[in-house]
């Protein structure tokens, strides 16, 4: 069985109650949820993990390497401040990396503009909300 891991960043554990405006109602347990549904149809076992530790998420990454075909990720704010991530998802290449993100992080603060893993994943979806992770999915499938 193909099993893809899909990693989740700091505060995305408070989905659901965090700013709701920009995140919706959805919590973490219902896109986990979401992501095994569409693993299932599409014949791909699903590994789930949230951690708001950065060297919790360097040392997943790693483990992909042996244990994964395929990687999402939703960095949280590490998206745009880790060098750490940038060169963990680096050391696994040619590993397939999608980078998700609930919303839409080029229509908001500056800050959020800039991807340090962007330059090393195989693409970014942003935007759609927890739809943006099945959207991932489907796109690993294709290319697996
Ligand atoms: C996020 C966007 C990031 O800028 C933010 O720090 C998050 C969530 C998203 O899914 O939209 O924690 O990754």
């Amino acid at each position: 069985m193909t099993t893809v891991f899909v990693l989740n960043g700091p505060n995305l554990n408070a989905l659901g109650k965090r700013e709701p405006g920009i995140y919706g109602t959805t919590t973490l347990a219902d896109i986990e949820a979401g992501c095994r549904a569409s693993g299932e149809a599409l014949g791909i076992d699903i590994d789930f993990r949230q951690s708001n530790h950065e060297g919790d998420l360097v040392d997943w990454i790693h483990e992909a390497a042996d244990a994964a075909s395929a990687v999402v990720i939703n960095a949280g704010a590490y998206t745009h401040t880790s060098v750490a991530l940038h060169d963990a998802i680096r050391s696994i290449a040619p590993k397939p990396v999608v980078e998700v993100h609930l919303s839409n992080i080029h229509a908001r603060e500056a800050f959020r503009h800039k991807s340090m893993i962007a330059p090393v994943t195989l693409g970014m979806i942003c935007g759609f909300g927890p739809m943006s992770y099945t959207l991932a999915l489907h796109a690993l499938a294709a290319r697996l």
